[in-house]
């Protein structure tokens, strides 16, 4: 029996441990100059002109929603398809996620239902570039300019993706990046904001660190000063510089792993390219996809399992897998609290029986991925209709 494939597996070097073993060494662990350091590595990639580390995606959304003002009772468009977290932010403020149907093909919310969605409270609009798509973002934000709305991208999928040329990231009002243990570059957990706007940043960082006027590596090191004020009421958000050691020698390596990623999904593609029971996951025109997951349909009409019993067949096999995601629509405390049922976004509906996600990471071997084609593959035709 081979041994199994998981899901997903981080691409850790000598270069990440080295790199934190210096901060250790250092005697000063949390935010400090690492962090600097990562931010304007990273503000310098993406092409923005601030960067504000903090410690995950949630928070990043948090504090970005903070930035541009949003209030009880106000409304923000956010996809159903997404994890917990791009909505979740939102009812941090007591005001209402309204999520959006997706399109079939992308899986990224669907354009043409945002109009109908907003209302006189609506503040704000979170794209979720799904699986590292970049959505449409000059209609998205042609919608939020005639609407005053703002942008918020949610980029937890998309480094290093690029939509018409430019980097997600220098794009929206704010973008919001996610170095979770599973994502394109990692820090254990952690987030980014990007942003062109110097209030916003600020803002996002004082707020990182309870509202404080100053942080501590800046109350501490030698030419700092122990005084400080509380400016508002903040958050402790801040990254380590344990973990920004971590992301340094990761974003040295993000294209090297997308590189790779690239070239396994068209592994992928060409592996299933025959099989009608598969739909493909495909970058439209004038992107670069960031690869971050790889999401497969079933056509269900086409086979005599369900995905669940597909899934559970490709464990069983020795292949890992998940669904991304179940819609949020779906879950109890969106039907309950605000009372939506499963036909009323029925796109995301339908897709989510027929989803799953195959493992894509830079650790994969050729190997590896010509064995996740080939048990694919082996249990489609075994289970041709
Ligand atoms: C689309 C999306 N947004 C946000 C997040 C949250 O990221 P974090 O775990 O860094 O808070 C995730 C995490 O999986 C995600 O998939």
């Amino acid at each position: 029996m081979e041994s199994f494939l998981p899901f997903h597996k981080a691409d850790l070097g000598d270069e990440e441990i080295a790199g934190v073993v210096d901060v250790l060494r250092s005697g000063w662990l949390t935010t400090g100059p690492k962090v600097k350091e990562f931010e304007q590595e990273f503000a310098a990639m993406v092409g923005t002109q601030h960067a504000v580390a903090v410690n995950s995606c949630t928070a990043a959304l948090h504090l970005a929603l903070e930035a541009a003002g949003l209030r009880e009772g106000d409304e923000v468009l956010v996809p159903t398809m997404t994890f917990a977290a791009t909505a979740e932010v939102v009812t941090y403020f007591k005001a209402r996620p309204v999520l959006i149907d997706c399109t079939q093909d992308t899986l990224n919310l669907d354009i043409d239902r945002i109009e109908q969605a907003i209302t006189d409270k609506t503040k704000a609009i979170i794209p979720a570039h799904f699986a590292g798509q970049p959505c449409d973002m000059d209609q998205i934000q042609s919608i939020a300019r005639a609407r005053g709305l703002h942008v918020i991208e949610d980029a937890a999928h998309a480094l290093p993706a690029r939509y018409k040329g430019k980097m997600v990231g220098s794009i929206a009002d704010s973008t919001c990046f996610s170095f979770y243990a599973t994502k394109s570059i990692t820090t254990g957990e952690g987030g980014m904001v990007t942003t062109n706007n110097a209030d916003w940043a600020a803002r996002i960082r004082m707020m990182s660190l309870h509202g404080l006027s100053r942080d501590a590596w800046n109350r501490y090191s030698a030419e700092g000063s122990w005084y400080y004020e509380i400016l508002s009421p903040g958050f402790k958000y801040n990254l380590t510089d344990i973990a920004a050691a971590l992301g340094l020698a990761q974003l040295k390596k993000c294209d090297q792993f997308w590189k790779t990623r690239e070239r396994y999904a068209n592994f992928y593609h060409e592996g299933f390219r025959d099989l009608p029971e598969i739909m493909c996951p495909e970058a439209v025109p004038h992107v670069q996809h960031a690869w971050h997951l790889y999401v497969i349909q079933l056509d269900l009409d086409r086979l005599r399992i369900t995905r669940n019993e597909f899934i559970r067949q490709l464990q069983q096999a020795g292949i890992g897998c998940s669904v991304h995601f179940i819609p949020l629509h779906l879950h109890p405390y969106y039907r309950n609290v605000w009372g939506y049922r499963p036909d009323d976004l029925p796109v995301s509906n339908m897709v989510f029986q027929r989803t799953l996600s195959l493992p894509l990471y830079s650790k994969m071997t050729e190997t590896d991925i010509d064995r996740a084609i080939q048990t694919v593959r082996n249990l489609v035709l075994e289970n041709r209709r």
